[in-house]
């Protein structure tokens, strides 16, 4: 019977079967020895003698049958006799060796992809959306599906992929945020993870042209409500990956790390955030949105992630909602990971009265009719409500602490990069 390599252990002595990939291989006078590869795991296999297993290839898949032996040297304690090999497919000269460059990396990432690091990346993907879904639906959200083709965009028209749907232009989402504010008065609480675009020109570490969105959206709160929730996800999130998942976290992080993200996370106003950069030497204006060094210099020294709140309306999204005491500031925040990651969430609470929107719409220049089914929210039944964006791959990057967003997400889209 087939056995995954992760069970190994508990089969010490039995005779089994393995099914993979030939991950390492190397064929001495006396034995072949195989690093074979499934999706749980990796082990050696010794073939004493002449046996198939010289024929092999790196990437050949095939099927074993041995006995799994405990053996001290092995790093993960055990190896199996091979007693018999099947070439289910014969590799040819595999194309990814030692030492290649990012660039010949990428243009294989569909080989790559089969990796060590990918895999274990992969995974902690998978657990954390595992999580944040679990958090949501411990806390009454429910997941719905807004769509992904749109006549509006929200979050600036600089960065829209526009293209023709059937003789009229549309755009791929930058957000799914305008149709969960219309299912709040469904379901009061929704979320939605889908993938959002940005045709983003810079070349950066942290900007793909198509990221996973995970998006929330609340009626009856404040954005005051909206940063509690959020800080609770993230401490929710990080907490159960570092207690449940230390072994496959420590190839990339120290799990002390992780197990320090707890709420309540560190705040400061956009007003003492300028000040702090001031005095860090950047000439930066009251009303102009952080970049990357700015969000760097505000966090490389923290252990925990940091909102900046009450922003300048003139650096923020139309549909933000004014503060009372203060009409040039919008209730919103922007979550920053530490040890200079930066954004990794973007929130406010939302204009939800109809004259307010309508005269922001304008003073943005947008297109009214575009934008009708959402003004006409504001007709009926129209309540307070707050909610928040969280980029997947951004919050992977700083988790793994990860030096570049790419390798968050097995095939990234970036400003040079649609192939493979
Ligand atoms: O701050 P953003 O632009 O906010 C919104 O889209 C809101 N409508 C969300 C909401 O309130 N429902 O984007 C939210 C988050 C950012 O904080 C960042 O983590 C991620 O989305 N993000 C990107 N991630 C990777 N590459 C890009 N080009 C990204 N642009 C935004
Ligand atoms: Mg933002």
């Amino acid at each position: 019977m087939r056995i995954l390599i992760s069970k190994l252990g508990e089969n010490i002595g039995k005779e089994v079967e393995i099914w993979g990939w030939v991950y390492r291989q190397r064929v001495t006078k006396n034995a072949s020895f195989l690093i074979v590869r499934d999706s749980t795991g990796i082990v050696q296999v010794v073939f004493k003698g002449e046996s198939d297993a010289e024929n092999t290839s790196i990437e050949s898949s095939v099927k074993i049958r041995g006995i799994v032996k405990e053996d001290k040297r092995a790093p993960t304690g055990i190896e199996v006799e091979g007693k018999s090999i099947e070439i289910v497919h014969k590799a040819e000269r595999f194309p990814i060796t030692k030492d290649q460059s990012t660039e010949f990396l990428l243009d294989v990432r569909h080989l790559w992809v089969r990796s060590q690091r990918m895999n274990r990346i992969l995974k902690i993907r998978d657990l954390s959306l595992r999580y944040f879904r679990d958090f949501f639906y411990k806390n009454n959200f429910w997941e719905v599906h807004p769509p992904i083709i749109t006549k509006t965009g929200a979050e600036g028209g600089s960065t829209l992929f526009g293209f023709d749907y059937f003789g009229d232009e549309a755009y791929l989402s930058q957000t799914g945020q305008l149709y969960l504010e219309a299912l709040i008065y469904v379901l009061e609480r929704v979320y939605s993870i889908t993938p959002s675009f940005r045709a983003e020109k810079s070349k950066t570490k942290k900007h793909l042209a198509e990221f996973w969105h995970l998006e929330a959206e609340m009626a009856w709160f404040s954005n005051e409500d909206n940063m509690k929730l959020q800080e609770r996800m993230i401490t929710y999130v990080a907490q159960n990956l570092a207690e449940n998942h230390a072994p496959l976290l420590s190839n990339f992080t120290d799990v002390n790390r992780l197990k320090k993200i707890k709420y309540p996370f560190e705040r400061m106003k956009y007003d003492e955030a300028v000040e702090e950069l001031h005095k860090k030497g950047f000439e930066i204006k009251w009303g102009d949105d952080f970049g990357t060094p700015h969000e760097k210099a505000l966090t490389e020294e923290l252990e925990k992630p940091l909102f900046v709140y009450d922003w300048p309306k003139e650096a923020k999204a139309f549909y933000m909602k004014e503060d009372p005491t203060n009409p040039r500031i919008v209730k919103c925040s922007d979550l920053l990971a530490p040890e200079g990651h930066g954004e990794i969430i973007g929130g406010s609470e939302r204009i939800w009265e109809i004259d307010k929107l309508m005269k922001r719409i304008k003073e943005e220049g947008l297109k009214e009719d575009n934008y009708k089914w959402y003004i006409d929210l504001r007709r009926f039944g129209s309540v307070p409500h707050s909610g928040f964006g969280l980029g997947t791959e951004r919050f992977l990057k700083w988790i793994l602490n990860l030096e570049h967003i790419r390798d968050a997400i097995p095939f990234p889209r970036t400003i040079n990069r649609v192939y493979p």
